[in-house]
């Protein structure tokens, strides 16, 4: 049951990591190209992001250690677990493109955050969010993946 839970909540905390993610990313990439300045709502839309991004790390973390039944699996033989990409990619693909996405954009909300000059603060912030945003993605189940997982769906 607590499986379940932390599972439906690390997969609807992705649709906010997904959504505040494009959207900051996108206006600031369309604040730079109209020559405007750095926004309370680029500052929200990042503080979101960042936010859920944490979360989800928290979220994921828990499931990896103690409640996934699919890293249960894949601890208790880790070299058969290396030649199954669904169990390779929850055991290592999933968490450290994540951890590297997580990096990325934690450094860019604090950078962001010290620079002064507006112009400065637009492009690093879709310098480091896009990146971190492009791992995060790049690190989904998406359904299409070997390991994929559906979109929406209640696992209990
Ligand atoms: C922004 C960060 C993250 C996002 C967006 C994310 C996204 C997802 C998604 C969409 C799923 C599939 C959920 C479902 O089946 O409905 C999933 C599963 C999972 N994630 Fe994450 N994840 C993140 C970070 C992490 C981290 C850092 C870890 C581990 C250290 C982790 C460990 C797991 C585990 C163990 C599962 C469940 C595998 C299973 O029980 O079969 N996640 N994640």
């Amino acid at each position: 049951m607590a499986y379940g839970i932390f599972l439906v909540l690390h997969s609807i905390v992705r649709w906010v990591v997904v959504v505040a993610g494009v959207a900051v990313v996108a206006s600031c990439i369309r604040a730079k190209a109209k020559g405007s300045s750095y926004q309370p709502i680029h500052r929200t839309l990042g503080t979101v992001f960042v936010s859920g991004v944490h979360l989800n790390v928290v979220l994921g973390l828990i499931l990896y250690v103690a409640l996934s039944p699919t890293t249960q699996l894949a601890f208790a033989d880790v070299g058969a677990a290396m030649k199954a990409s669904t169990l390779r990619f929850f055991l290592v693909e999933h968490p450290f493109g994540m951890l590297v996405g997580t990096a990325l954009v934690t450094v860019g909300s604090a950078t962001v955050k010290r620079t002064v000059d507006d112009a400065k603060k637009l492009s690093r912030a879709v310098t480091y969010f896009g990146a971190g945003l492009l791992m995060i993605l790049l690190s989904i189940p998406w359904p299409f993946y070997p390991a994929g997982r559906p979109l929406f769906w209640l696992p209990f």
